[in-house]
Parts: C-alpha cells; structure tokens; sequence
C-alpha cells in the first residue's frame, strides 16, 4: 500500500494522511469527517513521521511567505530548508513530492529542496512543484 501525506492536508486527497498544524483551517471541521489515523496535528516541518515512510508527500495551497512557514499559533517561523529537510527524511528513497503553495517564491522553494537532496525539481502545471528523492 502506498503511503501518501498531505502537508496542510485537510482530506482532501483521499486515502492520505493530513498533516496540519490547525492554523487557519479552510474547512473547521475537516477533521470529524476523516478516520483519527488519517489525522496528524503537528506542523510540516516537524511531522512526528518515521524516517523513509512515505511514497508521496502532496500539498495543495501550503501557506509560505518570505521563504518562512508559521508552525503554531503563537506566530513562531520555521524556514523552507527544515521543511525541506522534513520531507527529505520522511520520503522513501525514490519517493515523490508534489508540493503547490501559496503566496510563496517559488524558484527559492524549489531551490530549497535541491539543497536538501532531492532531485529532478521542477515546476508542473498549476504551480506544483514536484520532486523525488534519490
Ligand atoms: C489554505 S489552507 C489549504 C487547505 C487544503 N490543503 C486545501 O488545499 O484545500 C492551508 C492549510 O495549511 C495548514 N497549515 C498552515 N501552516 C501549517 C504548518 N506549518 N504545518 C502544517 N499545516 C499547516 C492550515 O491549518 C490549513 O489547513
């Protein structure tokens, strides 16, 4: 079975695990409509996943600004290399990204998981970026 993380994910991607750090839900209640194992209450940066345990890590309208993520409701900042880097250590070797933000920059994005070791980084239809790592 393949294993598929949603970072930001609130359900929808059928079958994956959302990874959401409750900030500023789109859907409030997304969470009572999905099986509790389909939902992680942490940030992206920081999932609590086990290392090389994921096929694919999708996000869809994940909140960037200034190459920094909000991570808790205090305001506090992570930067894209430790999302980067989290993402990284979660996947697979051969696992995919297919990652699309929000307001973020994202040539910088793309260089960002270059420099943390993923390859074939590039841009797809829609503004995804999509990865592997080796
Ligand atoms: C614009 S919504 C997108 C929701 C959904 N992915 C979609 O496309 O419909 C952004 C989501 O990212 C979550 N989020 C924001 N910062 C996060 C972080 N550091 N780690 C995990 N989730 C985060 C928010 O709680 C919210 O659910």
């Amino acid at each position: 079975v393949s294993v598929v993380v949603n970072l930001g994910g609130e359900g929808e991607e059928p079958g994956a695990l959302n990874v959401n750090a409750f900030l500023y839900l789109l859907r409030p209640s997304f969470a009572d409509k999905l099986s509790p194992e389909l939902v992680i209450r942490a940030s992206a940066h920081k999932t609590g996943l086990d290392p090389e345990s994921v096929d694919l890590v999708v996000a869809n309208h994940f909140p960037i600004q200034y190459d920094e993520i909000v991570i808790d409701e205090t305001g506090a900042r992570a930067a894209i290399s430790d999302l980067a880097a989290e993402i990284v250590r979660v996947l697979k070797p051969g696992g995919r990204v297919h990652f699309g933000c929000s307001t973020c920059d994202r040539a910088s994005l793309a260089e960002a998981m270059e420099l943390a070791g993923l390859i074939d980084v590039h841009e797809v239809t829609g503004g995804y970026i999509d990865a592997r790592k080796p």
